[in-house]
């Protein structure tokens, strides 16, 4: 089984039988995190908040530790970010990260609530992660130069868009896709009957290399989500 890379914890037995708990978290849910380390006080606080659901929380920090060092730069965007916590963990724990962005169509309460927890854990993050209320698909104008993107289940057809906003500024992407549109994507028909959603990001690992980029797959624990592959692109030196 994979491992938990940064919430430890959930290697144990115990622990990793919680993990799919769809429900908001609350006060109780921080017996989970009992450490004394920044993740576990974070996630201890974002419990207290109220911030996300449960699997989301997990899903955030475990998909973080495996892109953390693909995607940071001095800026990070989240693409389709929702709760905003990926990009808040670039900014707790990156120091070469100086500010990030959450671009998603519709800001919720819970982007604050995340905010909230984590200044209180970690308050050189205040006024470091930001929100832009944007469709995906018009949110180039607004993009920071100098750019890392994730894009976490961004669903579908949106984790090619962001995957053409990394290309076109030739960025670094952690992308963990979900909703994988299997007729409408442009790989082999062969591949497509073989290997359902694996072919739609094979076709996208090709698009990635043949943009110039250096592509690696790697993923989260199954336990989290089955949608769970993440392609990590970086561009390769001119
Ligand atoms: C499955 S959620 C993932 C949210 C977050 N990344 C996470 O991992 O929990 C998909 C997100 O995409 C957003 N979304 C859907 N269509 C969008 C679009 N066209 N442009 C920007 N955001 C969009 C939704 O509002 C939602 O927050």
């Amino acid at each position: 089984m994979t491992t938990f890379r940064l919430l430890k914890q959930f290697n144990e037995a115990d622990h990793a039988r919680s993990v799919d708990r769809r429900k908001r978290i609350g006060p109780p849910d921080a017996a989970a995190f009992p450490g004394d380390g920044l993740a576990d006080k974070l996630a201890r606080a974002l419990c207290e908040h109220r911030a996300t659901r449960f699997r989301e929380l997990v899903e955030a920090f475990e998909f973080f530790a495996v892109a953390r060092k693909f995607a940071r730069a001095p800026a990070v965007v989240d693409l389709c970010g929702g709760h905003g916590l990926v990009a808040a963990l670039f900014v707790v724990f990156e120091p070469e990260v100086e500010r990030a962005l959450v671009v998603d169509k519709r800001r919720t309460q819970d982007f604050d609530l995340v905010l909230a927890a984590i200044a209180e854990v970690a308050p050189w993050t205040r006024g470091r992660v930001t929100f832009a209320e944007s469709r995906i698909e018009n949110a180039r104008a607004l993009l920071p130069e100098r750019a890392g993107y994730v894009a976490v289940h961004a669903c579908g057809r949106r984790t090619d868009t962001a995957l053409d906003l990394a290309i076109a500024d030739r960025a670094p992407i952690a992308a963990m896709p979900c909703c994988h549109a299997v007729g409408a994507s442009a790989a082999p028909a062969a591949l497509k009957q073989q290997f359902g959603d694996a072919a739609v990001d094979i076709e996208r690992t090709y698009r990635l290399e043949r943009e110039g980029y250096a592509v690696r797959w790697d993923h989260v624990s199954p336990l989290i989500t089955r949608k769970n592959r993440v392609l990590l692109g970086r561009p390769r030196p001119r």
